[in-house]
């Protein structure tokens, strides 16, 4: 297999894409692939540049053994050359991703993170930043479903 960069985005980069990061990155670790896969994430805007992943997202992904260490960061156009992947988590990120991009090459690199969803069959995973305890929960759940998906995919 040949090395796959991805890189998650989502809106922030403090919730669920970091969070989409961390699930990938055991996924890979468990396989033994880590030299296989680059895996990053960023946000369509950069507010929260500099900072971890919101406090509440880090402790729900600590229940469940995910350690979130990454910086939010918004994408960049060279992230499109870079990147063999770009995956948003619901529609208004995947109309950001079009507008940053500038060719057919460049805009068939987009997906959509439910596209790889099987046990689940969500339209969107929902932005959790506004709500309560179950929607981190749910987020998680959400994409630890979507990330067996995606890593399956790479496998035949
Ligand atoms: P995320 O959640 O896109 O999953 O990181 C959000 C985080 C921050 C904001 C919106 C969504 N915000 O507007 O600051």
């Amino acid at each position: 297999m040949s090395n796959k960069k991805i890189l998650f985005v989502c809106l922030g980069n403090i919730c669920r894409s970091p969070m989409a990061e961390g699930v990938f990155r055991r996924l890979v670790e468990e396989n033994g692939l880590e030299d296989t896969f680059e895996i990053d994430s960023a946000g369509l805007i950069s507010v929260h540049q500099g900072e971890m992943p919101d406090a509440r997202m880090c402790y729900h992904a600590s229940r469940r053994g995910y350690e979130l260490t990454h910086l939010s960061r918004p994408v960049t156009r060279a992230d499109f050359d870079h990147f063999d992947m770009l995956i948003g988590m619901d529609e208004k990120n995947i109309a950001g991703l079009e507008s940053i991009a500038r060719t057919d090459e460049q805009r068939s690199k987009i997906h959509r993170m439910v596209s790889f969803s099987h046990y689940f069959n969500p339209d969107y995973i929902p932005d959790p930043y506004y709500g309560g305890d179950q929607g981190f929960e749910n987020v998680i759940d959400l994409l630890e479903d979507a990330c067996e998906g995606l890593f399956a995919s790479f496998s035949h």
